[in-house]
């Protein structure tokens, strides 16, 4: 029997990684939301209680002591954060939160000229992304009006055309100094072909970065072998951190120790051995670790591992992927069936170009009228201004149930 005629129960009973979920604690109702906030991992209570724990017995000492000394806390992740990215060891490192670290690469990777000063980014780019990068170009005395390129969708699109974002970087080239694009576009959910726009952005001669907050733990990720030149990500969607938790950054392992890169210093980014001798000479880690700035927040890192874990025991991203491929043919079909005529999913349908999540659209009825019903039939999931329904089966705890019972409802409720 295909995927195709199985109905909810036979798939849950046939899925490998089903009792996953119970690692989590899910809020009551039905938990689609994990694009925006992940579930809590059960496990993460004792991770962050070990360190209350040491903190209280060990007190300052706690920075050096033992297996979890806090000094070195983040690379009990590097590991785990560079299997789940595709890195190198010397490639990934846990700091700070994703648009600080969007600055810090930005600061590293681009370098403009008054030949080379522009940077391609998409028109309906995260804002956050979008403030970030017109910042840096005003702080480096040139204009956004001038040195921003807006990549928009064609006229009564929703997702840009991979062959568009290629022809804007060949378009640009000589003037392009970076380009900063997203794994995963947070609005309608379109997957990006990365390791292409990578070779497109080298060819021309710029750098490439990309924004992976809804990439990491929901893709199969390369970034080493795709020659990405940075990336940064926060970990409190599909890496279930908790809220504000710690983020990711990425530097090839071509850059790590390119000592002529511009860098941002502070007193974590120099040699680990002679740190605390207090010395005013900044020796450079030889690794991404070098653009840290200051000592880890323990406790959001200690959350995070918690969840790490759990993707270590789902077997990592492979078999994810491999769930969330019948999570949305499942959800496809669901959809097409109940409500084929009066929601229309602006994800691209081919699997390439898409993740976990769906970006719906009501056609005929009031979408946030719809939203706000959903919410009160307890349905997590959100609402993206102007008009779409964002909703994400999370492969490590969302069930075909989930999808079905989600479909059922929303069927109940719009026009
Ligand atoms: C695509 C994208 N970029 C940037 C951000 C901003 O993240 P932070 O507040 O962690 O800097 C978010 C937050 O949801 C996001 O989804």
């Amino acid at each position: 029997m295909t995927d195709q005629q199985l109905n909810a129960a036979e798939l849950d009973a046939s899925d490998p990684l089903a009792a996953l979920r119970d690692e989590f604690e899910l809020p009551d109702g039905i938990y689609l939301v994990g694009n925006s906030l992940g579930a809590l991992p059960k496990a993460a209570r004792d991770y962050v209680n070990t360190e209350f724990d040491r903190w209280s017995t060990l007190g300052v000492e706690g920075h050096f002591t033992g297996d979890l000394a806090w000094k070195d806390y983040h690379e009990l992740m590097t590991g785990q954060l560079a299997a789940l990215t595709g890195a190198m060891a010397d490639e990934v490192v846990a700091m700070n939160s994703l648009t600080v670290n969007l600055h810090l690469l930005m600061v590293s990777f681009y370098q403009p000229t008054p030949e080379r000063h522009k940077i391609l980014i998409e028109g309906h780019a995260f804002p956050s992304d979008h403030f970030a990068v017109e910042s840096q170009i005003r702080q480096r005395g040139f204009k956004p009006d001038e040195s921003m390129v807006l990549l928009e969708p064609r006229d009564g699109e929703q997702t840009l055309r991979p062959q568009d974002i290629l022809a804007a970087i060949a378009e640009h080239g000589d003037e392009l100094a970076l380009v900063l694009l997203p794994g995963v576009q947070y609005y309608t959910g379109q997957v990006l072909a990365m390791e292409e726009i990578a070779a497109a952005s080298h060819a021309v001669g710029a750098f490439v970065g990309f924004d992976l907050a809804h990439a990491v733990g929901n893709l199969e990720l390369s970034l080493h072998d795709w020659d990405i030149d940075f990336a940064a990500w926060c970990t409190y969607k599909y890496l279930n951190s908790g809220p504000g938790g710690v983020a990711g950054a990425f530097v090839h392992q071509r850059h790590v120790n390119d000592q002529r890169l511009a860098k941002l210093h502070g007193w974590w980014g120099t040699n680990k051995t002679s740190r605390f001798e207090m010395a005013t000479e900044f020796d450079a880690i030889p690794t991404v670790e070098s653009w840290q700035l200051s000592n880890g927040p323990i406790l959001l890192m200690a959350s995070l591992r918690a969840s790490l874990d759990i993707f270590d025991k789902a077997g990592g991203m492979g078999p994810l992927r491999r769930k969330t491929e019948q999570q949305i043919e499942f959800f496809d079909r669901r959809l097409e069936e109940s409500l084929g005529d009066r929601v229309e999913n602006i994800t691209p349908k081919a699997l390439p170009e898409r993740g976990c999540q769906f970006a719906l659209r009501i056609i005929n009825d009031d979408g946030r009228r719809v939203f706000e019903e959903l919410e009160k039939a307890r349905v997590l999931c959100d609402w993206r201004h102007p008009d779409v329904i964002r909703v994400a089966p999370v492969p490590l705890y969302n069930s075909f149930d989930d999808i079905d019972r989600f479909v059922n409802i929303l069927d109940g409720i719009v026009q």
